[in-house]
């Protein structure tokens, strides 16, 4: 049978690249601009991508927030390999693999206080749906269905399920996609370049945007609410820490009123704040937390959702052979997920390396801020092993200032930075050395100023 492969002419100079572009629709990506100028990735070792033609590529953004411990690690290569050879699949519902069991109890114990119940997924998006679904069935199973708003906040990333972007609050993410969950509103966000501008760690202006809830409250009331949910470091849309005490608030007032409280820590669990997740570094424990990425390293696809024992145990009642939560995915705790998700977690335990994040974060403040006074640079932040910086976007072309720089330090400076809008984002894996820190960040001036 002749495959629409074959009957394409093959790129004549490799076999290692695809040889038409034609059929895969990029996600997330200028499809057109992308295709006139390729950036390919064949190959990935610990700090470094390389390209079809061999350079090195420093990676400046842990893959996509998610290889926390570097590329191909060899525990982790190893790890997948035997589950391939020994357990391809299991069903996900009504049986089960010991390795899910095992992952879950390494990741709750990762989690603070109760947070002892996880349910898996394959994404950070399912994650969230996962978590927005579970938030709405617990207060339904309690007798409270009334309970069905949820709240999310203005530049929020979720995900793209369309629980996620009805949360979500950026707008190019939901503006064509019509209606979206019904009952959903949304908290200011918590920047203002005016009061933070140049901030290392959390901006001390800003915690009063958190009574913001109480004013949502007000016009709903309680008794309509389901929950919260807040990326404790809102990432995606580049890098906007919390204000000191903010999210003390928003659980305080979460509490008030009965509202569950989820944190969104796809981005900032596993390491990237210096601490396994977020609720740690701030002291603050929701009552659902999505997780992804980091959970494997990136190495295999996986997400998920700890609950505490409380959440959960609402779900435990009725007679025993019934499902107790209608909800789930074929891949829920795919073996070989499992596999690498628990070498990921020794790999992080054995080489220390949140304690190193939290190390580092000093450092990589300090390179970053170099940026300040660079042509063009509006504001640095750093938390963590995480940075954003935001450029003054070109006349008419909002975005396009950044995309440039991104080309620049992809192809001529070998570095592989994000771009979101006319924001860049920094955030390297956690093995990343300071020598390896400083280099990135002159390449990042020097990839600004060529497009100056
Ligand atoms: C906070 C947050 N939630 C959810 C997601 C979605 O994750 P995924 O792309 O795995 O669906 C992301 C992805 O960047 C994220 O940063």
């Amino acid at each position: 049978m002749e495959t629409s492969l074959q009957r394409k002419p093959a790129n004549p100079r490799t076999t290692s690249v695809p040889n038409d572009l034609d059929a895969f629709w990029l996600p997330f990506t200028p499809n057109r601009a992308f295709k006139r100028a390729p950036r390919f990735i064949t190959r990935a070792k610990d700090m470094h991508y390389f390209t079809p033609d061999g350079r090195a590529v420093l990676d400046g953004l842990a893959g996509l927030w998610c290889t926390n411990a570097g590329h191909n690690r060899d525990p982790i290569v190893a790890a997948i390999k035997r589950e391939a050879e020994e357990l391809d699949y299991a069903p996900a519902f009504q049986f089960a693999h010991p390795k899910s069991f095992e992952l879950a109890s390494r990741v709750a114990a990762l989690a603070p206080a109760d947070l002892n119940r996880v349910f898996f997924c394959n994404s950070g998006s399912e994650a969230v749906d996962t978590a927005l679904k579970i938030a709405l069935a617990y207060h339904g199973v309690r007798g409270e269905s009334a309970r069905t708003r949820l709240i999310g906040r203005e530049r929020g990333y979720h995900g793209v399920g369309f629980g996620g972007i009805s949360v979500g609050g950026i707008v190019n993410n939901r503006k064509l996609f019509g209606t979206l969950l019904a009952g959903v509103d949304h908290l200011p966000a918590t920047y203002n370049r005016e009061h933070q501008a140049f901030t290392k760690g959390e901006p001390e202006w800003g915690a009063h945007l958190a009574d913001e809830l109480e004013r949502i409250v007000a016009l709903h009331d309680a008794s309509t609410i389901a929950a919260v949910i807040v990326e404790p470091m809102a990432g995606s849309t580049g890098v906007l820490p919390p204000p000191k005490g903010y999210l003390q608030r928003l659980r305080a007032i979460c509490d008030k009123h009965g509202i569950l409280l989820i944190f969104d820590e796809v981005i900032t669990g596993f390491g990237r704040l210096g601490h396994a997740f977020a609720a740690e570094r701030y002291g603050v424990t929701p009552d659902l937390l999505c997780f992804a990425k980091g959970v494997t390293s990136g190495a295999v696809p996986m997400g998920g959702v700890i609950a505490r024992d409380s959440v959960y145990e609402a779900f435990m009642r009725g007679p025993e052979h019934v499902i107790e939560l209608f909800h789930g995915y074929t891949y829920s705790a795919h073996p070989l997920a499992c596999a690498a998700g628990l070498a990921a977690l020794d790999l992080y335990r054995d080489e220390g390396l949140f304690e190193r994040a939290k190390k580092l974060e000093p450092v990589i403040a300090e390179a970053a801020m170099t940026l300040k006074g660079v042509p063009n640079v509006l504001d640095v932040r750093a938390v963590g092993v995480a940075v954003g910086i935001d450029l003054a976007s070109r006349p008419g072309a909002v975005g396009k200032r950044a995309y440039e720089v991104m080309e620049r330090a992809f192809h001529d400076e070998d570095l592989l930075v994000r771009v979101s809008g006319d924001t860049l984002a920094i955030a390297p894996p956690l093995i990343v050395t300071e020598a390896q820190l400083a280099e990135m960040f002159e390449k990042t001036a020097r990839a600004i100023r060529a497009v100056a």
